[in-house]
């Protein structure tokens, strides 16, 4: 059935481990690609967008082993450049093969990239990216075909820090002969995952100055590795955003708090309390959490737009009125209709939201529009009153290994 059933109203006690990265292992997945030999990549989660990713690298001549969370990529016999659109268009992070591609074999064809519905989301700037390393593009109907006789590093000057960009760069510039500058690069840790294993393979890769700047300097040749995905910061964010919600205490495992700054001083705000561990982050949720005057999503190290609904979910519960504006990308509400469906008070203006709190959510059948979103109405059921079901789950399975498992060990009814 593609939907979940919760029976919500209850505080969540109990404690989970997180999955690996999604946003992580994607980009190290199309890095393979780079490597003549063999990777195995341990912490890999089992989600949807990955076994996508083993699709398509499998389309082009790689042999995956996957399984128990460890996938084994053997690039050592690419022979396709044309990556199949069936699997292109279903997630936009297909994109990042660009850059391998073209790094490893100088040519690549590929549909324009799907992904969640949230906004546009042009690919203009990965290509003014590759046009800086000498690559020619040529675009026919939706398909696009990128080629180079020979890859030169160069100066990137990024008009945005993209994530997707930034990561696309990379690739190129480590297969590419000389050094290449990428400014105003995305400094999202999920960079610095990708940044890690290239290096683990024998590139020479490190950031500079205040970090916008990463300096590769290309043409060595990538060796076989073994590598850990680190921990997802969103799944974590999503869980403590649902115990802010739901009330009460969660621990969860293999986190890092380092990298959640920016949503700790939201959780704090609204009465949250934390505590660290070694490798874990415990939450106790106040008994009513407050309102937040204002939060802004923007570039790591600010508010993650991944966490920007769950946070509406949660302040849809808090005591007071708080704004929350999205500016990194436009459509990115669509869980609001649905949380008013639950009996939230939401009204949305632009890209920002004005939210003021309710007593009560109460259980409702909703959908899922995308990813983040549908997560965010999974939290929001765990704290409306009755019984919830989320429809269009598949959405959610792109991004969460063990959404129902992790709910109940957080004490949840689902
Ligand atoms: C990645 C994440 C996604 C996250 C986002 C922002 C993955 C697989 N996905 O997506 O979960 O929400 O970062 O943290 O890692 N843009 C352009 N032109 C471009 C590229 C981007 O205009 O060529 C715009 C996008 O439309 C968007 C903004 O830049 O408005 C940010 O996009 P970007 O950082 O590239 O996000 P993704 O890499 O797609």
């Amino acid at each position: 059935m593609d939907s979940i059933h919760i029976c919500g109203g209850y505080p969540l006690y109990g404690e989970t481990k997180v999955q690996g990265s999604k946003n992580a292992v994607l980009p190290i997945l199309a890095a393979t690609v780079l490597v003549d030999g063999v990777t195995t990549l341990n912490n890999c989660p089992d989600i949807a967008d990955v076994h996508c990713m083993v699709r398509l690298l499998e389309s082009i001549g790689c042999v995956v082993e996957y399984g128990g969370g460890r996938i084994r990529v053997d690039a050592g016999h690419i022979s396709k450049t044309r990556l199949p659109r069936e699997y292109v268009t279903r997630m936009r992070s297909s994109v990042v093969m660009m850059g391998a591609l073209l790094g490893r074999m100088g040519n690549v064809t590929i549909s324009y990239p799907g992904g969640c519905v949230i906004g546009k989301r042009p690919i203009d700037m990965h290509l003014r990216a590759f046009v800086g390393l000498g690559i020619e593009l040529e675009e026919a109907g939706d398909t696009l075909t990128a080629r180079t006789k020979c890859l030169q590093g160069g100066c990137i000057p990024l008009a945005f820090p993209s994530v997707g960009a930034t990561e696309n760069s990379i690739l190129a510039a480590v297969a590419a002969q000389g050094e290449t500058q990428i400014y105003n690069a995305a400094r999202e840790p999920e960079i610095d995952a990708l940044c890690g294993f290239l290096r683990c393979a024998g590139a020479d890769i490190c950031r500079k100055g205040d970090g916008s700047i990463i300096c590769v300097r290309g043409g060595q040749s990538l060796h076989s590795c073994c590598y850990h995905i680190p921990f997802d910061r969103i799944v974590a964010g999503t869980y403590l955003l649902g115990c802010m919600a739901a009330g009460g205490r969660i621990c969860l495992k293999q986190a890092d708090g380092r990298e959640l700054t920016a949503l700790a001083g939201v959780l704090e705000a609204m009465g949250g309390r934390l505590v660290y561990g070694e490798d874990s982050i415990t939450l106790t949720a106040p008994e009513r959490a407050q309102a937040v005057p204002c939060v802004r999503t923007a570039v790591y190290p600010g508010y993650p737009t991944d966490l920007q609904s769950q946070l509406v979910a949660a302040l849809s519960l808090a005591e007071g009125e708080s704004i929350v504006e999205e500016t990194v990308f436009e459509n990115r509400f669509r869980a609001v209709p649905e949380l008013v469906k639950m009996g939230a008070d939401i009204r949305t203006e632009g890209s920002r939201v004005t939210v003021r709190g309710v007593r009560a959510l109460h259980g409702s059948q909703v959908r899922a529009m995308e990813l983040r979103g549908g997560a965010a109405l999974c939290m929001a059921a765990l704290a409306a009153k009755g019984e919830s079901r989320i429809m269009n789950r598949h959405f959610i399975d792109r991004g969460y290994e063990a959404l129902e498992q992790d709910i109940r060990n957080l004490g949840g009814r689902i």
